[in-house]
């Protein structure tokens, strides 16, 4: 996740894509790109998965899904309401170089494929806009998030000291797409 905190920094449709067979056991999922209506959901959701000093106001949530070459996935569950449970934001950078800014999924769908689902189609993405590498920050302190990035592929290549607004410092992670 981009410069939550110290720096303000942290479409069209797609296809649907299958998700892992469920969620919560019986729910299939699927990925959309993102539409104006979801943004205050995407802002709900942020703001409960991260602790205050790490989560987005509005604004730079806002500023980091408007970047020129930014694009927002949306994890939607299946019938019958389609909730949004989880998103991702990312960005071809310059260089060939992609940025995960954010990626978020509800406390009750986690651990049933739907980060990596998101995960995945955004690194597809990348790579279709040319992107040769990902990178990304979390929290040092976010065991979940690094055991989650390990698991697909990313190496921590360095510490940056007290990067988020609360303090704590950020591992910088990379992964090579292509
Ligand atoms: C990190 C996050 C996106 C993972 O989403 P998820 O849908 O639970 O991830 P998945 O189900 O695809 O997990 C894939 C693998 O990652 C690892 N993993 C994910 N969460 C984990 C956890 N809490 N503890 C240990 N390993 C974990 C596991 O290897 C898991 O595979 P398994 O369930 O078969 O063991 C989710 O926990 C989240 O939104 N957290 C809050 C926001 C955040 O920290 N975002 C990342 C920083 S930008």
């Amino acid at each position: 996740m981009e410069n939550r905190g110290l720096k303000p920094f942290r479409g069209r449709s797609e296809p649907f894509r299958e998700g892992t067979p469920s969620y919560n056991g019986r729910v299939p999922f699927t990925v959309r790109d993102f539409q104006a209506a979801d943004f205050d959901t995407l802002w709900r959701i942020d703001q409960a998965c991260f602790p205050a000093g790490i989560s987005y106001s509005r604004a730079e949530l806002r500023l980091y899904m408007r970047r020129r070459a930014s694009f927002t996935l949306i994890a939607v569950s299946g019938e019958p309401d389609a909730a949004i449970a989880g998103f991702i934001v990312a960005e071809a950078g310059a260089r060939a170089r992609g940025h995960i800014i954010t990626i978020d999924v509800i406390a009750a769908a986690r651990r049933f494929g739907m980060g990596s689902l998101l995960l995945r189609a955004a690194e597809d993405r990348l790579i279709s806009a040319g992107c040769r590498s990902v990178e990304l920050e979390t929290a040092v302190d976010n065991a979940a998030a690094l055991l989650f990035y390990k698991r697909h592929g990313y190496s921590v290549v360095t510490t940056y000291p007290r990067y988020y607004s609360n303090g704590v410092d950020a591992s910088v992670l990379e992964k090579t797409l292509v």
